[in-house]
């Protein structure tokens, strides 16, 4: 399953796992009342730029496709919707929206 790696900063959290030239986020949560200061932000460009410095060439994420502020968050980081799978979650039913970033042109 590759290497498991959790960042923290102030107010919370990203979780991801990588191997060879792709990484998975496996969670990410920031904590109610630290919300919308670019925390998260700070974490996924902390986490890009080590993932570079490793080798990694591609970022892929699920997320819920009713939830709209970490589809906007990844979006407005240049993540692309590559995929959908509907029904994929369960209570409440949900479709999740498959994304991925390249981080290495060369
Ligand atoms: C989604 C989440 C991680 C965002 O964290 P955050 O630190 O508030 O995000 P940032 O401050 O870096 O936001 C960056 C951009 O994302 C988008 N965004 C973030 N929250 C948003 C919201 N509630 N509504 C709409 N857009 C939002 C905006 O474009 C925002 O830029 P702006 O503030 O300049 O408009 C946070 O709300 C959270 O932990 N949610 C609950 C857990 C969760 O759903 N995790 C993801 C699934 S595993």
């Amino acid at each position: 399953m590759g290497k498991k790696i959790r960042f923290n900063k102030l107010g919370g959290e990203i979780e991801f796992s990588y191997i060879f030239e792709s990484a998975d986020i496996l969670s990410l949560e920031i904590q109610n009342k630290c919300r919308r200061q670019g925390i998260a932000t700070t974490l996924i460009l902390n986490m890009e730029n080590f993932l570079k410095k490793n080798g990694v060439s591609f970022i892929f994420l699920e997320v819920r496709k009713n939830n709209m502020p970490t589809l906007k968050l990844y979006q407005k980081l240049n993540f692309k919707i590559i995929a959908i799978r509907k029904g994929y979650y369960s209570s409440p039913k949900d479709d999740a929206i498959i994304m991925k970033k390249n981080i290495n042109f060369i």
